[in-house]
């Protein structure tokens, strides 16, 4: 089984959700506390031994560029002061010169359209695709655990997890075959389905491992949901032809695409931290305390 080296990063978006934030600033830049999501997609598949990031951009996204790149002013000054927990926090999110790699996406088709745009660097072996916007807590992280996931069982292998039947037409939704409540075997993918006509409520959530193959059905450029060219659409078409798995979701997922999701992973990840949590669980506390007497 090849391993997975490559991962193609869709961040063409233009996060009209949360203007004005993101009118001058990508939306994979917003903070979960003090870190840019797309660095939590970044540390999540490098965990996974990923060592080819790829980034599907659009106009504006300059600044995830600069953020993985070096910042020498900045290094210099917290050198000189001595200050090495900054200096690694924004060391570590650098890769080795040529590591990171930028194609723009040019026209916003979908996010099948964002994947095809990335095959020349993809080429003939199997990659992972992460949606910076889905955050999910845990260690080593979700990449890691399917890349075992596909170790063991080759082929496609998505992230899923149980969604409220009502939210089905936000999701690409799986038809379930053999399950042994980790790994679901995956007999047909639907993208963005009314509940009415869900085939389960098993959601995919944004991490893939695929098989160049997907790169074949993409290039046809058919439209789906939202008349865009919807991933899932091509990755149904690989159903029958290989193993195509998926594997429910241990950590918890923060839908950050939302303005909910966003505000909840600031709190819970804040809550985690051994510097922050006690004060920001006081602080909330008092924040809760006075909402409730209005
Ligand atoms: C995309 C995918 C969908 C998947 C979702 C996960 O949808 O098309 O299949 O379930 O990500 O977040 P989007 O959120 O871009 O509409």
């Amino acid at each position: 089984m090849k391993p997975i080296r490559k991962a193609v990063f869709p961040v063409g978006g233009l996060g009209t959700r949360f203007l004005p934030a993101t009118k001058a600033l990508p939306k994979e830049m917003l903070p979960i506390v003090d870190k840019p999501l797309i660095e939590y997609a970044v540390e999540e598949a490098r965990a996974a031994g990923i060592e080819e990031f790829v980034f599907v951009t659009g106009r504006g996204k300059t600044a995830i560029q600069n953020h993985f790149d070096s910042h020498f002013e900045l290094e210099h000054a917290l050198t000189a002061k001595g200050r090495e927990e900054e200096l690694s926090s924004i060391t570590n999110a650098m890769g080795e010169p040529g590591q990171f790699a930028y194609v723009r996406q040019m026209e916003a088709l979908g996010l099948g359209h964002a994947v095809w745009t990335a095959r020349n660097f993809i080429g003939n072996e199997p990659f992972a695709v992460l949606l910076a916007d889905d955050l999910i807590s845990g260690e080593p992280g979700t990449l890691a655990e399917m890349a075992e996931v596909h170790t063991e069982h080759g082929g496609n292998v998505v992230a899923l997890m149980e969604v409220p039947h009502a939210d089905t037409a936000r999701y690409g939704v799986v038809a379930p075959g053999g399950d042994d409540g980790k790994v679901v075997e995956v007999l047909d993918l639907v993208e963005k389905p009314d509940p009415a006509d869900a085939p389960s409520n098993l959601a995919i959530v944004g991490r893939y491992i695929l098989q160049p193959e997907v790169l074949g059905f993409l290039a046809l450029g058919e439209r789906g949901a939202g008349n865009e060219i919807q991933l899932t659409d091509s990755m149904a078409k690989m159903i029958g032809n290989m193993p195509f798995n998926g594997m429910r979701l241990s950590g918890t997922r923060y839908d950050c695409g939302t303005k909910v999701g966003f505000l909840e992973a600031n709190v819970a990840f804040a809550l985690e931290r051994d510097d922050l949590g006690r004060d920001v669980f006081q602080r909330i506390e008092q924040v809760l305390e006075e909402h409730r007497q209005v």
